[in-house]
């Protein structure tokens, strides 16, 4: 009798297959958005290093495409393709031991699939943090957060993923396994290879492991929510409120008032401190007690007096600082359950954040009536999102075609303004066209010749980043 593939697989993997009934595979397959769904022939959850080699073997013998998968939690289609004869999604979630922690050296070491929630428990056990923090840190996954270069709110003050990473474990494409494990701070012998995955999106190789650096638990955190009139107020208040705190500042988040509905959509009861045009959600802290607050309460203080704070609260609890930071995380979900929408990450220099903004909104009203420009995002790194929502009468296939013409042009903007169409969650396989029509013909072949000296079969993630 002759036996499929799947088969085979399903003899060769046993339980580590999924493959069932439809609602087991569709968490795999369909991106938090929901603009995405792969399909693919099945999904393979290796519990061990030497299972994630076997797949890969496997997956090369029959002519099978890998593509590697953490939380499912990235916004530009990146874990699942659409092929569903000739690839296999390798999803780390078995994979999902902390290996140990060095307290004294400052690092961890931990499996790929550990959530990035697990890796910041196990620091705080032991006295220390891991910075890393985003909306989605429940489900996504350290290996994740490497092959994406994670960025987040604490960037400001600690970097990306990139400068967090002090080493990595990688199943190459073909299932040799490449240890690059390192605990060292500073070790220049040749390449920097670690480099060459962070930010790969699974077109390298599986990240198996990660070692990263841990810093001191934080001791004093101070909170505050502040409005101003304006974007450019918005920025000239970072630019004095970093020296101001002593560059204690880790997080600097703007959000246009217009994103407020969205926040409470989540949260009907939510209580929004302040009302002004654009607010501001920032947080200076440090691991020793420097009595942190009079500087937020001092530079506040100073920034009212010259006019550039319309109204300000510093939190007294930490109740009441995490609920400041349900209005940030709450307006994400809000457009997430909201639906279709268009969603960037922009970046540019800090000086043309707040133009950056403007122009972005007058081309969406001038071109685009009904539609909602929101505005928000990590600001003191130069980062914004800038969302557009359509009218809710439009129905969702029309909403797709203008929203498309819509991101291009967001894209063209931020390109002609100097800046990237991708300043933290990657190019996946929703802007893979337009990033790829603007690179230059040498950075095209530079890219090109790292992919093909490390998988020159294109087993890895066909079609996401490269096409
Ligand atoms: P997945 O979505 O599973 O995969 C993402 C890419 O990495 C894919 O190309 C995949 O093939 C590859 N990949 C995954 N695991 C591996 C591995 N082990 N080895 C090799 N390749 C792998 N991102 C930010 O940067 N900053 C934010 O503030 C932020 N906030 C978010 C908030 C919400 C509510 C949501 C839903 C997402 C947010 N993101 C943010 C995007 C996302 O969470 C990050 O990109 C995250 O790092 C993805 O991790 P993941 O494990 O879910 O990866
Ligand atoms: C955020 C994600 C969407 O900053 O990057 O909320
Ligand atoms: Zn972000």
């Amino acid at each position: 009798m002759h036996r499929s593939t799947l088969d085979l697989m399903t003899e060769e993997f046993g339980e580590a297959v999924v493959l069932a009934d439809l609602g087991t595979l569709e968490r795999y397959l369909r991106d938090w958005s929901g603009d995405h769904r792969g399909e693919v022939l099945a999904v393979v959850r290796p519990a061990s290093v030497a299972d994630v080699q076997r797949t890969v073997r496997f997956c090369r013998q029959y002519g099978l495409s890998v593509i590697p998968q953490g939380g499912n939690t990235g916004l530009v289609a990146g874990a699942a393709g659409r092929a569903p004869d000739r690839a296999v999604i390798v999803n780390l979630e078995r994979l999902n031991r902390i290996r140990g922690i060095d307290a004294e050296n400052l690092s961890l070491r931990a499996d790929a699939g550990c959530t990035l929630q697990q890796i910041k428990d196990a620091s705080e056990a032991l006295d220390c943090q891991f910075p890393l923090a985003l909306g989605a840190q429940g489900s996504c996954q350290v290996g994740g957060n490497a092959a994406t270069n994670a960025g987040g709110v604490n960037v400001l003050r600690y970097g990306m993923t990139r400068d967090l990473v002090l080493g990595l474990e990688v199943v190459l494409p073909d299932g040799e396994f490449w240890n690059g494990f390192s605990a060292l701070r500073k070790d220049n012998r040749g390449y920097d290879l670690k480099q060459l995955f962070i930010g790969s999106e699974g077109t390298l190789g599986i990240i198996t492991g990660v070692e990263v650096k841990l810093f001191p638990r934080v001791k004093e955190v101070e909170t505050a929510y502040v409005g101003v009139r304006s974007f450019t107020e918005a920025m000239a208040l970072f630019r004095r409120g970093r020296s101001a705190c002593a560059d204690l500042m880790t997080a600097f988040e703007v959000i246009g008032a217009e994103c407020m509905p969205f926040a409470q959509m989540i949260k009907p009861d939510l209580r929004i401190p302040i009302d002004a045009p654009v607010h501001i959600l920032m947080e200076a802290s440090s691991s020793g007690r420097l009595g942190l607050r009079q500087f937020v309460v001092d530079f506040l203080a100073e920034a009212s007096e010259d006019n550039l704070v319309v109204d300000a609260v510093v939190a007294e609890t930490i109740a009441q600082a995490r609920s400041f930071w349900a209005i940030r995380e709450g307006l994400v979900e809000g457009q997430g359950r909201q639906g279709f929408h268009v969603r960037t990450d922009l970046s540019v220099r800090l000086s043309d954040v707040a133009a950056l903004i403007e122009k972005g909104r007058l081309l969406v009203a001038s071109r685009y009536p009904g539609w909602t420009s929101l505005a928000y995002g990590h600001a003191g790194d130069g980062n914004v999102h800038f969302n557009v929502v359509p009218p809710s009468t439009l129905p969702e296939a029309e909403a797709r075609a203008i929203g498309a013409e819509i991101e291009k042009a967001l894209y063209d903007l931020v390109t002609r303004e100097g800046g990237s169409i991708s300043a933290e969650h990657g190019i996946g396989r929703s802007r893979r066209d337009y990033w790829w029509a603007s690179v230059s013909p040498v950075h095209r072949r530079l890219l090109k010749a790292v992919k093909s000296a490390l998988d020159p079969d294109d087993l890895m993630n066909p079609g996401c980043l490269l096409p």
